[in-house]
């Protein structure tokens, strides 16, 4: 969601506040904004559009100072206006806060304030909390004091920073179910949201736990709970200090990402066999295992199922993480969660392992951020070990998952992986890039699109689905081949285009029939499969990988088709409307 970076240093801070911006746009960025303590007072900057855009048009280059704050946007409360862009000023603007999260008591607070004089400048949530500080610090309380009684008055899930007028020293930072992680450098220390926000910076990182507020100063931290006493967390070295954010040669990092998946299938296959087994262990043990997540990551979990049961016999649940809570009476000590999430910080995925935590089941996860929440809060993790994606459409991190998945399949029964055929079709299936460029191109004034695929594939035809919708805004649904005469047949018409998945494997001949019917219809179908039929109107050559190893050559063909059916349409791929790469809201 919202992305929040603040850094105290010994030098300027303002390119050093854009680039962290930058590096975390992906998270949210409707609009974005800086406050800068140029040693005096708090200049501030905010507007609507991107980081690049806001930083032209308002001359922040002109402003300068060694601390500072700054903050890109997904709005929740308050329209997309520069008014309701962070940071957010008390009256008197003394203090400066920029927040990501919900406060859900904002409401009753503002009324409370504006009754006391205050003056609200936006519609947003987040002014409540410097307005609330201002008022505690009349109330003669010192700093932390105020962010800490003004914490206590707050309900929601926030992180958030304040800059005082009168503290050009240092900054304050409060968690509460929304990441924030100080990182620690030579010349000054940060604090953000997101590690990529200051990664290019240091590799050192201490990782805030729920309901603390810190201090932090050039070469300095403190830390408390909301009870005012100090705790100690360790530093950590993060793993992806190596790995840079950077496009390469690529326009877009969605395209970039896509082409990562060369490598990063068989870096996230490669997992380590002790910690497999614990896992796998930990999975056999379990008198019910329930898996959760949200949008791509869900659709790996359907996966996993399919696999899970097929090979193994262990029948496994898959929720929608947002759903969770329905099964809450079923979730007891021998109950399994395992929790699927590319960020790690997804508010419903943390909203529904606390339900378990609660209930004392035990809570594995497949994560790809090493130091996110999720992370922290399971029992065991696998990684994916494919580095940041930053296209907010999930690629390369669904094919890792599915890789990992894989693996724990592979322990769970007799299913071998033969890495080097996998990569060689991997690597293969690169070569309908241009074919897949010109379909969208083909099928670019379409309004809908469907994808259609049994057993494995149809987690598949869901992920395709949601791909071009996200990226491309097309309507698009994905079915189980077979469901498709119970309803939807009736919206297949001339010319409608229809994406089925239709390898060689058990469902071959039945997704074969149900394409003879969508063209009955005067549907238009593109067949991607290993075996040609004259019933497509356009094939795509998928190569033969073994039968349940399909989705990860099916799906590369469906995210290229995304990836360029967006720039037809003239959309960019990196950054759709109305998203954001890591959902922190419920
Ligand atoms: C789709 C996409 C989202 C995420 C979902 C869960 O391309 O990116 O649907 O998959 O928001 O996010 P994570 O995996 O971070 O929990």
């Amino acid at each position: 969601m919202c992305g929040i970076i603040g850094c105290v240093s010994d030098v300027d801070v303002v390119e050093v506040l854009i680039d962290g911006l930058k590096n975390m746009e992906y998270r949210g960025y409707d609009s974005a904004g800086f406050g800068v303590h140029d040693g005096n007072t708090i200049r501030v900057c905010k507007g609507v559009g991107r980081v690049d855009e806001i930083v032209r048009s308002l001359d922040l280059k002109s402003f300068s100072g060694k601390i500072g704050l700054a903050h890109t946007r997904w709005a929740t409360h308050g329209g997309v206006t520069p008014e309701n862009a962070h940071p957010h000023l008390s009256c008197n603007e003394e203090v400066a806060v920029v927040h990501n999260g919900i406060i859900e008591n904002y409401q009753a607070l503002k009324a409370s304030l504006e009754a006391k004089g205050h003056r609200f400048r936006s519609t947003t949530d987040t002014e409540v909390i410097p307005h609330l500080i201002e008022e505690k610090l009349k109330a003669g309380k010192n700093h932390r004091d105020a962010v800490l009684d003004a914490v206590r008055e707050l309900k929601g899930s926030y992180a958030f920073l304040v800059l005082f007028r009168d503290l050009g020293d240092r900054l304050y930072g409060v968690r509460k179910d929304a990441p924030l992680i100080i990182g620690l450098s030579e010349r000054g220390n940060f604090l953000a949201s997101d590690v990529l926000a200051f990664l290019k910076h240091t590799n050192k990182a201490v990782f805030l736990e729920n309901l603390e507020v810190t201090e932090v100063k050039r070469d300095s931290y403190i830390i408390w709970n909301f009870e005012g006493e100090e705790v100690q967390r360790s530093v950590s070295t993060l793993v992806w200090e190596s790995m840079t954010v950077s496009k390469k040669e690529f326009t877009h990092y969605t395209l970039k990402e896509i082409h990562e998946q060369r490598e990063t299938i068989a870096l996230a296959l490669r997992q380590d066999s002790d910690d497999l087994d614990r896992f796998c262990l930990a999975l056999q043990g379990a008198d019910r295992i329930y898996i959760i997540g949200a949008g791509t990551s869900y659709h790996a979990g359907l996966v996993a199922k399919h696999l899970f049961l097929n090979l193994a016999k262990l029948p496994v649940e898959v929720i929608l993480a947002s759903e969770f809570e329905d099964y809450v009476t079923l979730i007891d000590e021998g109950t399994l969660l395992l929790a699927i999430s590319q960020s790690g910080e997804t508010a419903d995925v943390l909203s529904a392992v606390n339900i378990a935590e609660k209930r004392g089941a035990s809570v594995l996860s497949i994560v790809n951020t090493p130091s996110s929440t999720l992370a922290r809060m399971s029992e065991q993790t696998l990684y994916l070990n494919c580095g940041p994606e930053v296209g907010v459409a999930a690629t390369k991190t669904f094919t890792a998952q599915l890789a990992v998945i894989y693996c724990i399949a592979s322990r769970l029964s007799n299913l071998s992986i033969d890495l080097i055929k996998i990569t060689k079709a991997v690597e293969e299936v690169f070569g309908v890039e241009r074919q897949m460029a010109y379909l969208a191109q083909a099928f670019s004034t379409s309004k809908d699109c469907y994808f259609i695929g049994r057993g494995i594939n149809y987690p598949i035809a869901l992920e395709g689905a949601l791909k071009l919708k996200e990226i491309a805004y097309v309507h698009a649904e994905g079915l189980a081949a077979g469901e498709l005469k119970h309803g939807t047949l009736a919206l297949i018409s001339e010319g409608v285009p229809v994406i089925a998945l239709n390898p060689r494997d058990k469902t071959y001949h039945d997704t074969l029939s149900n394409v003879a019917e969508i063209k009955a219809r005067g549907g238009r179908v593109i067949g991607i499969s290993d075996v040609e039929n004259s019933l497509y109107d356009y094939y795509v050559k998928i190569p033969s990988v073994g039968k349940l190893f399909y989705p990860l050559v099916e799906v590369i063909p469906l995210q290229m088709f995304a990836y360029y059916s967006a720039l037809e349409r003239g959309q960019n791929p990196d950054y759709p409307r109305n998203l954001a790469k890591s959902v922190t809201v419920k």
